[in-house]
């Protein structure tokens, strides 16, 4: 098991380059299985998720050919199977993806329930209300979700709940159905507006996205098409609190600021001056940040995925901060590995009450999930001394190149194998 070591207390300085966006990536590479020819997707992250999703796309039969680091193409056209096992799906949620983008293209699919990071339950009962309106037969059987439909047509559905999730396997079992599907209530995130960017591009004739009601008019067929992946906002918003919360200067670069802005906003409330740029936001933290009160939403709103982060910088902020979880029921697991460090929180239920303290200490601490991991390399690179962060393996899922990014920023940290070496990066 490798392991980050972090020697923190030192402001971040310069310049950082943000890579593709997570989860426009993960499903826009199974949404490429709905296309009669290969299709080339670039601005791809170097992440764990990619690569599993490549892995599955090629066991169900796609020619995959890496180009470069950040390009692939894909052909789907001998894709012959609809099935995606446990061992293929590895625990994602974006396996789930598969659903929508198999029935599709075949009008069945045969899948593992999706995994993912642990926050409570993880229910798909929109995902399955939708897949039934348009025509889906969806049963639950020795642990895979089996999903068929003799034909696929367009119907209204509204969403019980903003679901990004549901939202976009909806789009992927509708896009080429017979008729109008309305998805109503449907979730606005950047990275629904990119998959349906990507579908339009193959010939698809989706309205709507990244407002509550999204309109996909089914067509007969789907081309490949070329198409660069938007850059990751949550990336961004990682190196932006990391940069506040070490009181350093740092730009992170080859972003969409708009889709920062909440972000940006809640910087801005804890003291740090943002400079905005056409591709660029500049970051700098003056002083001590200032205590806040901060609400996770769907978007436009603050966004879940940034909770531990900001929740860490704002452990040690002067005063006392809220922070409500408005999206998952078990968010703050990570709260634990923060008070190990001299973080000063109180949970109850869906809000964390932080109390600022002077500085974070270093201690061996784990990454419970993939955003917790982030939050604790953020704390690391607050806490003065020697930091180590086990189960690193939940944050090469979603942070291309993680300790090479940070280290150009001067941090001091390294990835090391269980006997203290320095371990191969990943790549
Ligand atoms: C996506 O998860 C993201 N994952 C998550 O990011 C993110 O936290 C989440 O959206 C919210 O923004 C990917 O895009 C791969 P949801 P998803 O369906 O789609 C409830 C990260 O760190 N719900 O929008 O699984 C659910 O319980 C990851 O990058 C139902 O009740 O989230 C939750 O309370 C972690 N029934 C809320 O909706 C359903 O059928 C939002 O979930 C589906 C969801």
């Amino acid at each position: 098991m490798e392991k980050f070591i972090i020697n923190g207390g030192r402001p971040l300085h310069g310049s950082v380059h943000i890579s593709g966006a997570k989860n426009a990536a993960v499903a826009i590479l199974p949404a490429v299985l709905l296309a009669d020819s290969p299709c080339v997707i670039e601005n791809l992250p170097q992440i764990s998720d990619v690569k599993t999703l490549l892995t599955s796309l090629s066991e169900l039969g796609a020619g995959v050919r890496i180009i470069n680091k950040s390009t692939v193409e894909i052909d789907p056209r001998h894709a012959a199977s609809f099935i995606v096992t446990k061992e293929m799906a590895q625990g994602m949620r974006a396996s789930s993806y598969f659903l929508g983008a198999l029935l599709g293209r075949f009008c069945k699919a045969r899948v593992a329930p999706p995994g993912g990071c642990d926050f409570g339950v993880r229910p798909i009962d929109q995902h399955i209300k939708g897949f039934e309106a348009l025509g889906t037969r969806v049963i639950i059987e020795n642990g895979m979700v089996d999903a068929r439909a003799a034909s696929l047509h367009g119907a209204s559905i509204y969403l019980d709940v903003v679901s990004v999730g549901a939202t976009i396997n909806i789009m992927l079992a509708a896009v080429k159905a017979r008729g109008l599907t309305v998805i109503e209530n449907a979730a606005r995130e950047p990275h629904i507006v990119d998959l349906a960017n990507f579908l339009n591009s193959m010939g698809a004739d989706i309205m709507g996205a990244g407002t509550g009601v999204i309109k996909i008019r089914g067509v007969e067929k789907l081309s490949g098409t070329q198409y660069s992946i938007i850059p990751d906002q949550i990336e961004a918003g990682t190196y932006m609190v990391a940069a506040a919360a070490t009181g350093g200067d740092v730009t992170v670069e080859n972003v969409t600021p708009k889709h920062l802005e909440s972000i940006i906003a809640k910087l801005i409330e804890t003291g740090a001056v943002i400079e905005e740029f056409d591709e660029a936001v500049r970051v700098r933290m003056p002083g001590r940040p200032r205590a806040c009160k901060v609400k996770t939403l769907p978007h436009p709103g603050f966004p879940t995925d940034m909770q531990p982060q900001i929740s860490t910088l704002l452990s040690i902020a002067d005063g006392t901060s809220i922070v409500t979880e408005g999206v998952w029921d078990n968010r703050f697991r990570y709260v634990e590995q923060l008070t190990l460090m001299g973080a000063d929180i109180q949970v109850d239920g869906k809000t964390a009450v932080i109390t600022g303290v002077e500085h974070l200490k270093s201690a061996p601490v784990r990454a419970v999930d993939l955003r917790a991991g982030a939050a604790m390399i953020i704390a690391g690179l607050m806490a003065p001394g020697e930091t180590v962060i086990e189960d690193i393996s939940h944050i090469d899922r979603g942070y291309e190149l993680i300790t090479e990014k940070f280290s150009s920023l001067g941090a001091d940290i390294k990835r090391v194998n269980d006997y203290g070496a320095p371990a191969a990066k990943f790549a």
